[in-house]
């Protein structure tokens, strides 16, 4: 039997090495500790099923394999495309160019990462958005493009613009593997959890321009409560953000996790298929 003492010690090493690579991953977490409830994602558990669409990004290589080297989520469009955030396809993130990541891979179907459920699928191409940019974190989009296509049913239509779905006070879930506490605690079964879409004006007074980003209308949408709560958080980046059972968002940024006042920040998805020029079904189009 292991010394009380020796597990509290492998557990804060433990602890730290996961903070120390998501410093590496998440280029745009802050310092700030979790919100005063000690709830920051303020989620619920969720069976893959429920979101099949969900999947999470992978590279052993860089990250280890104890979460099966989960490090970013992402949201499948179309059988074989995977939208993720530009900044999880980030040189500080995977050590070099997505390209040179070579054990890249998109894992679908698989609830609790530590099972062998589901399928890892390699990804065959990245595509970056030339036009995201770290400063304000506009334009927070990149394309994967998977070895084998997905089902149909693991497919999500995205929302175009002037879809009610983006109205503020619409109801909408974010679903990922992050941080559920917002001191490092990863998840490994996948979450949800629920917010609701807010007006650009409220968005645009909460970050008006900072360390962490500045509010842009245009690609950007934020969710979250004003009391606080529920939120994405590190580890939850790329993944998806549903209305009405539409795409809208992509996890991209926030300060701190579920704290009044910092909501969520999404990338705005009618402003990826406007970037692509791309129906907002590429199920039907590419077939895969
Ligand atoms: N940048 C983080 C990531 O890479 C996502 C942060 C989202 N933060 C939030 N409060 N919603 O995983």
């Amino acid at each position: 039997m292991r010394h009380p003492f020796v597990r509290a010690l492998s557990r804060v090493l433990t602890r730290s090495l996961v903070l120390a690579a998501t410093a590496a991953v998440i280029p745009l977490a802050s310092a700030v500790p979790a919100a005063a409830d000690g709830v920051v994602v303020g989620g619920f558990p969720v069976d893959v099923s429920d979101g099949p669409w969900t999947v999470a990004l992978s590279s052993r290589d860089r990250f280890g394999g104890t979460r099966a080297g989960q490090f970013c989520g992402g949201v499948a469009v179309g059988r074989t495309t995977v939208l993720t955030a530009a900044h999880c396809m980030g040189a500080d993130v995977l050590g070099g160019p997505p390209n040179r990541a070579r054990d890249l891979k998109v894992i679908t179907g698989r609830t609790d990462l530590t099972s062998a459920q589901g399928k890892e699928i390699a990804v065959r191409d990245t595509w970056v958005n030339p036009g995201y940019d770290k400063i304000s974190n506009a334009g927070d989009f990149a394309v994967l493009t998977l070895a084998e296509a997905l089902p149909d049913r693991s497919v999500i239509r995205m929302a175009a613009a002037g879809d009610p779905a983006y109205e503020p006070g619409t109801s909408a879930t974010v679903y990922g593997w992050g941080d559920i506490t917002g001191g490092g605690d990863y998840a490994r079964g996948l979450r949800g959890a629920r917010v609701h879409v807010l007006s650009d004006a409220l968005c645009e007074r909460a970050y008006p321009g900072s360390a962490d980003g500045t509010y842009r209308a245009d690609s950007m949408l934020c969710a979250g409560e004003a009391t606080g709560g529920p939120d994405a958080c590190q580890g939850d980046s790329g993944g998806p953000l549903v209305a009405q059972g539409r795409l809208v968002g992509l996890v991209s940024w926030g300060s701190g996790c579920g704290r009044p006042g910092s909501p969520g920040v999404y990338t705005r998805v009618s402003d990826v298929v406007r970037t692509m020029g791309w129906p907002t079904a590429l199920a039907s189009t590419n077939g895969g």
